[in-house]
């Protein structure tokens, strides 16, 4: 049997599964889809976004690239902030970073991999941006995670600053943005405490996630 052929089985077991627990759970999700949260994320298999928060098909609409950015001009990102936003209706879009991201690491670290090093770049401008702080930090694992925080802080910036987050915040809808990270050595999310729910609040929360670290550092 082909190795992948096992995932046809795993699902059929989970189908079985899910239709004997809720005899109504796909028939509920098939016309339409309500999740409360956007999540944006990292690529990487140990971060799998439903799993972590103990969330069902339809609670979590999930976006993922490598090292969870949100580049001003991704139209991927972008289309789906602005589906999540105008038509879902979200109430949270959660970003979310992790420590000991290979992307980060590698961006950190000016390591060539390829294609993906263009990407990689705009966190190398973050890392640039904070070369006094992060030089600062002796220990090369921490300084990653470091790397890591500032990222995630940054990329709730940018999503708060695309037009999609400041128009619905000219209409008065209720919108929070938030920026966690995920630690793989436990399993655990920290909140950044960057959160913003409107234009004045997103520099302000920013600032004050720079003056901490939450790897006590
Ligand atoms: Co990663």
């Amino acid at each position: 049997m082909q190795d992948y052929y096992q995932l046809f089985e795993n699902n059929r077991n989970w189908s079985a599964r899910k239709h004997e627990e809720d005899p109504e759970f796909f028939s509920r999700l098939l016309n339409q889809q309500s999740p409360k949260y956007l999540w944006i994320g990292c690529s990487d298999s140990r971060v799998p976004a439903n799993q972590i928060v103990s969330l069902a098909p339809g609670e979590i609409f999930v976006h993922r690239n490598v090292a969870n950015q949100v580049v001003h001009t991704d139209l991927n990102a972008l289309s789906v902030i602005q589906y999540a936003v105008d038509a879902l209706r979200v109430k949270h879009i959660l970003v979310v970073g992790h420590y000991g991201c290979g992307g980060v690491k590698a961006a950190l670290n000016n390591n060539r991999i390829g294609l993906i090093d263009n990407w990689l770049r705009h966190v190398q401008d973050i890392r640039d941006r904070h070369e006094a702080a992060l030089d600062a930090i002796e220990d090369p694992g921490l300084r990653l995670d470091r790397l890591c925080e500032l990222n995630v802080m940054q990329q709730v910036v940018n999503v708060c600053q695309s037009s999609v987050l400041q128009e619905a915040w000219l209409r008065g809808q209720q919108v929070r943005v938030h920026g966690w990270v995920y630690d793989l050595a436990d399993g655990l999310i920290r909140d950044l405490e960057v959160s913003a729910g409107c234009k004045e609040e997103v520099m302000e929360r920013f600032q004050g996630a720079l003056a901490r670290s939450h790897r006590g550092l």
